[in-house]
């Protein structure tokens, strides 16, 4: 079955997969501790490390464009509030503020 892992400090979280939701409204719906303050991609508290799945999330948005580095962004960094999977498949997302 395809799975969402979410990891966060206190450890590695498995979710069932939900598609078109943001990650930080799922970390929030679950009350895991997911940091965000804009959710407009601006203040990067959401920074997410994609550890498995990229392929089943949504482009990468002009927001995450503009607030994280071209190198990050290579080395799998995104921003949870922009994040959202699109399609069925294991998805395993670490978050990694600054
Ligand atoms: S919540 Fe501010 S960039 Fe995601």
């Amino acid at each position: 079955m395809n799975q969402l892992s979410l990891v966060t400090r206190s450890g590695e979280h498995q979710l069932p997969l939900e598609t078109g939701k943001t990650i930080v409204a799922i970390a929030k719906s679950q009350k895991l501790g997911w940091g965000y303050a804009c959710e407009r991609g601006i203040c990067a508290q959401c920074r997410t490390l994609v550890i498995e799945g990229a392929d089943y999330l949504n482009e990468i948005t002009e927001a995450e464009k503009l607030r994280l580095r071209k190198a990050e962004r290579a080395e799998g960094y995104r921003l949870g509030c922009q994040i959202k999977v699109v399609q069925e498949g294991n998805v395993t997302l670490a978050h990694r503020p600054y």
